[in-house]
């Protein structure tokens, strides 16, 4: 047995680490079977001396054990030791370490300081000093943060390799600094220049893409600690000693793009100005930092039917574009942006709306390596203007976005499929930089809550989201008030607008998330008072009938069931989806209130969901069982949700499949019914038809748009419509992942991952096969070690192959098997016979009633066992539906059928 990744608060050896009781984590990686921890033992010593020495300690908790040693100080080394023992007579230790950051803002010895440049100078700042150091040096650290967003030089050479420093933040009430090891740039002589843009504090944002939003003028904080070899420590912090000036980055928007002008020298240099800024707002980084995670190659030169010239990058994405060149003094090189081009192959930059995103680039005459700071774009096409000739390898993407940790893989043998996982994964790289927004290239870009709440589960499969939630939903909490609820952005720069179901309960649902996905319990203690409040926001909006039916609603935000109109919010009705929500998340709350051992809370609460449950029917349920509202969302969100009573269960079920045999067997839902309907049929015995609705391929499915060439999810199902043709309604984007949601179904119900306990300490194992996927393999790594599925099914014979983590149990169910088994830590494989065939067959529930009327084995079969139906004087006027639709109106054939579609394919493989 070995331990491996010792983790602290989520990260390998965190250098300025402001938790007070940071929690240690590590993994138990053993060959052998059915390893459980037996006890651990943990020391944390600093500078030789133990601040906390836990001694051996009879558990089997390997994940998130809290330090409770002597109280932390600022800007200091600690060692962590851990051992730990397991059930098979094993032991083995880890070593790790962290670094305290300042602890607290007010430990902030420099001041703030700012410029006062006229307000048309639209150059950044740069504010430098110069100093010498005259001793040897032990240790550099460099504390830094700003208004607006800040790169830091020393001697020329840029500090950290992180973009976008400070991040976002409602900085009325919270401001993050960095940390930075800045061990080897300091020499005798030195510079330290800090440049700073406009950003998301003082930048243009929004719909209405005006500037200011949280102030008008950038600022900076910054001090280097300096330890010499002598034991002596020396600080160079901001303070009215720094002169400010500008330099090459003319401008720089988040929107609109950098201009650099490497030529320009006439810098004019000034004194600074104290600025102002509370330093208790300030914080310490909570996420992981923005990064280049890749660098992606120019793969095609195009020149359009207009004459453009283009670059293919083969992939949408969120970033911006390096150039090397070797450009005349004052030679102007203009990028555009684009996620596509149009149907004649010309440069399509609509989908930015305002966001114009130009970077230009002035040359001075040597050569030249050009990249933005301070400015993102979304694209996988660029134009480039001002280059006579193109040498593509001098041209790469650069993509940026919040570095977390890869936690899962899922492949199958359906290529569409998997290029479906490689869209929503790179949706995710795309729209989680530092907050997770909507989309990452128009005139947004902005926190949207819904959209976060409705891909939280599957964003949490594919990498490790804690930090990055957990960052977010504090600003979150901070930005609620009990007269407007939770915002539908966050940060908030859309002003007061009050609570929107599915939006703002994303301060109920993504803590939980976070709870159930790594067993962080802290999660749910720090955002209880936000989840409460969000359900008593609604509790004081309710009318008599204890249903929130007042004031604006999303709805079922895009779905496709009503006429397009001004409101988009689809035919089921909003407020069904809104108290849908409301027993949900409150039903989620009462469980928090279990967990974190609150009396009072778990009675009200409960009692609060069974009153609402209760309405929820009388109000949107006839005494039959049907739903008021019978879309396929209202029918899934009350199966789903488990809103239904249950002797109407079954009705609502029928009422979603005669619905989805009304669309042949396609969606028609939006943001809040996609996510959850194919779990609510595979949960309710209709995984087949989940597997139908999710492998279509023609409109609207999630395949259309894999097959029209989608590298990214979508924003809606006709952004690209069947003729070519865009959805011109002025809200289109390409790279918007709440479709992309079903990211979870296909890790829990194909690949057959769930958690029964959080955090994966036991576990479902339980893979769904269905037609047209003959095989998956699946992989989550999990705050225990790596959990992996992989199944095929294939010429007879089902093979099953799985992995569970030492320290963790699961229970598996094999497809086809009625027993489950129960299974300790280890590797298992597991082979045996079949008769079912995966391999999708000529004909289906989509073939016309004629094709298979045509079939004289079909005829023979429906004479059988349903005599005079093929005779039937008015079949002839159903030959042209689809055996679903005919379905919809004889849903009591539904068995007959499919069982005459089996004998036509079985017979077509003789
Ligand atoms: C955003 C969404 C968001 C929606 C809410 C749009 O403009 O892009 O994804 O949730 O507005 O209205």
């Amino acid at each position: 047995m070995e331990l491996r990744e010792l983790r602290i608060e989520y990260r390998q050896d965190p250098v300025g680490l402001d938790v007070n009781r940071p929690r240690f984590s590590w993994k138990l990686v053993s060959a052998e079977r059915n390893v459980l921890q037996t006890a651990y033992h943990i020391v944390v010593t600093t500078a030789g001396k133990t601040v906390w020495d836990t001694g051996k300690r009879e558990s089997d908790a390997s994940v998130f054990i809290e330090y409770e040693g002597m109280e932390l100080t600022a800007h200091s080394l600690y060692h962590v030791h851990v051992e730990a023992w397991d059930n098979k007579g094993n032991h083995a230790s880890v070593e790790g370490c962290f670094e305290t950051g300042l602890l607290k803002g007010t430990n902030f010895t420099a001041n703030w300081i700012t410029h006062d440049f006229p307000d048309e100078e639209t150059a950044c700042p740069v504010f430098f000093k110069e100093f010498q150091v005259e001793k040897g040096i032990e240790k550099v650290r460099v504390y830094a943060t700003a208004l607006g967003v800040y790169e830091i030089k020393i001697n020329g050479e840029k500090v950290g390799d992180t973009f976008f420093a400070p991040g976002w933040t409602n900085y009325n009430k919270r401001l993050q600094y960095q940390t930075y090891q800045a061990d080897g740039l300091l020499q005798a002589e030195n510079k330290i220049e800090m440049t700073v843009g406009n950003g998301w504090y003082k930048g243009i944002l929004g719909f209405t893409c005006t500037p200011n939003h949280y102030g008008d003028r950038v600022a900076a904080l910054a001090e280097i600690h300096v330890t010499y070899t002598d034991g002596t420590a020396e600080i160079i912090k901001t303070d009215d000693s720094w002169k400010v000036t500008t330099g090459s980055i003319r401008s720089s928007e988040i929107y609109m793009g950098e201009t650099i002008d490497s030529t320009f020298t006439d810098a004019k240099v000034k004194d600074v100005v104290p600025g102002s800024f509370d330093k208790e707002r300030l914080i310490a980084q909570e996420n992981e930092p923005v990064r280049i995670t890749e660098r992606i190659p120019a793969k095609q030169l195009i020149t359009t039917p207009k004459g453009e010239k283009v670059i293919d990058f083969g992939q949408n994405l969120t970033g911006f574009v390096k150039v090397k060149v070797r450009g005349e003094a004052g030679q102007t090189i203009i990028i555009r942006h684009a996620e596509t081009l149009d149907k004649d192959g010309n440069f399509y930059p609509d989908t930015l709306r305002q966001a114009i995103s130009v970077d230009t680039f002035i040359c001075n005459g040597e050569e030249q390596t050009f990249l933005p700071h301070f400015t993102f774009h979304g694209f996988r096409y660029i134009s480039i203007e001002g280059l006579d000739e193109i040498n593509l390898e001098n041209v790469i993407a650069c993509v940026l976005h919040t570095d977390m940790e890869p936690t899962g893989t899922f492949i199958s043998s359906n290529p569409l499929v998997n290029q479906l996982q490689s869209n929503i994964q790179w949706s995710q790289r795309g729209n989680f930089l530092d907050i997770p927004t909507d989309c990452p290239q128009r005139d947004e870009r902005l926190g949207w809550t819904g959209d976060a709440q409705v891909f939280a589960g599957t964003a949490a499969f594919n990498y490790n989201v804690a930090p990055f939630f957990m960052k977010w939903l504090r600003d979150l909490a901070s930005e609620q008030t009990e007269q407007f609820g939770v915002p539908h952005v966050v940060p908030n720069i859309l002003g007061d607008q009050d609570g929107a179901a599915a939006w703002s309960d994303a301060a109920v649902i993504i803590p939980w998330v976070i709870y159930e996905t790594y067993g962080d319990i802290r999660a749910l203690e720090e955002q209880y008072e936000s989840m409460k409040g969000w359900i008593d926001y609604i509790t004081a909006r309710c009318g008599s009938n204890g249903l929130w039916q007042t004031g604006f609603q999303y709805g079922d935000w895009l779905a496709l069931d009503k006429e397009e109109s001004a409101d988009r919010t689809g035919a089921t009705d909003v407020y069904l989806v809104a108290n849908a929500y409301y027993a949900y998340s409150t039903n989620l709350v009462s469980k928090a209130a279990t967990i974190l051992n609150k009396q009072e809370d778990i009675e009200k609460y409960s009692k609060l969901y069974r009153s609402i449950k209760k309405a929820f029917n009388e109000e949107y349920t006839t005494a039959t069982g049907r739903m008021v509202s019978e879309t396929q969302t209202a029918c899934v969100l009350a199966l789903h949700f488990d809103l239904a009573e249950e002797p109407h269960r079954e009705r609502i079920m029928t009422s979603l499949e005669t619905n989805i045999s009304r669309h042949k067997n396609h969606l028609s839902t939006g943001f809040v019914g996609t996510p959850y309907l194919c779990h609510a049929l595979t949960e309710n015995n209709r995984h087949d038809l989940a597997g139908t609705i999710f492998l279509k391929e023609d409109y609207p499915s999630w395949l259309y748009a894999v097959k029209k060439g989608a590298t990214t999810i979508w924003e809606r199902w006709n952004s690209i419509l069947p003729n070519g043709d865009f959805d011109t309604s002025g809200m289109n984007s390409l790279n918007h992942y709440a479709y992309g949601s079903i990211g979870e179904w296909m890790y829990r119900k194909l690949a057959g991952i769930q958690q029964l306990e959080p955090g994966y300490k036991k576990m479902f194992i339980k893979p769904q096969f269905i037609k047209g996927i003959t095989s998956v393999a699946a992989t989550y790594q999990s705050v225990y070690g790596e959990i992996k599925t992989a199944w095929s099914c294939q010429n007879k014979r089902i093979n099953v192959e799985v992995e569970i983590p030492a320290n963790t149990t699961a229970i598996l169910y094999l497809p086809e098997k009625e027993e489950p088994i129960e299974l300790g830590s280890g590797r298992y494989q597991y082979e045996y016979e079949t008769t079912t065939v995966l391999e999708t067959g000529r004909f289906s529930i989509d073939s016309t009633l004629k094709e298979i009327l045509d079939e004289p084995l079909a005829v023979q079969l429906l004479n059988q066992h349903a005599p005079g139906l093929t005779e039937h004087p008015m079949i002839e006027f159903a030959y042209n539906l689809s055996v679903s639709e005919v379905l919809a109106q004889a849903p009591e054939s539904g068995d007959l059928f499919k069982s005459v579609i089996d004998a036509l394919n079985n017979a077509g493989k003789k």
